[in-house]
């Protein structure tokens, strides 16, 4: 697998992105704020991130998708990582993700890829999102927000 920067004439992976945020709108904002990058294998984009700079010295991972054939090898935590290293590249001194309280899996993931949570915004997904969102039988209400330093 090899990850790289998408260019400002390629269009962003909608519907990987999708997968990690249902909401169409909010991808769109995000992805013209941010950098995007891609992951392929025999030059098929297999995954995404976008990275988004938020005050001067912090960077938000806004989006990490695989393609869901591919889920569960190992090639999320390269994203993730990857992504991390990105961000203490350009240098960031703290990066930030947000996930939904019912997300189990990527609260694992981030957490084994060395971030702690800070805090949760409660009802943060009735406020922002129309749809409803339901993931392990639990219904997507709040935002956790986890960091790590990267200094
Ligand atoms: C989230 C996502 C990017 C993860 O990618 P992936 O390739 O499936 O994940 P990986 O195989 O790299 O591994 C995930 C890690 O989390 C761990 N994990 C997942 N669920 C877990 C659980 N319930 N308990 C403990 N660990 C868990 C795995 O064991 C693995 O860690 P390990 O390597 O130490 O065993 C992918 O599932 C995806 O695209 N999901 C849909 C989009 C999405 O929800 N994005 C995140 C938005 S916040």
């Amino acid at each position: 697998m090899s990850i790289r920067k998408l260019e400002i004439e390629e269009n962003p992976p909608l519907s990987l992105l999708l997968l990690a945020d249902p909401s169409r709108e909010m991808v769109e904002d995000y992805t013209r704020r941010g950098v995007t990058y891609i992951a392929e294998i025999l030059g098929n984009v297999i995954g995404v991130y976008v990275i988004v700079p938020l005050e001067h010295d912090t960077i938000e991972l806004k989006n990490v998708a695989i393609d869901e054939r591919l889920q569960g090898q190992g090639l999320g935590k390269l994203l993730v990582h990857h992504s991390i290293e990105e961000a203490r590249g350009l240098g960031y001194q703290k990066i930030e993700v947000g996930t939904g309280n019912s997300s189990i899996s990527q609260l694992a993931l981030y957490q084994k890829c060395g971030f702690r949570i800070d805090s949760i915004e409660k009802d943060f997904f009735i406020k922002h999102y129309k749809e409803v969102i339901v993931e392990n039988g639990i219904q997507c209400r709040d935002m956790v927000r986890l960091s790590q330093c990267l200094t």
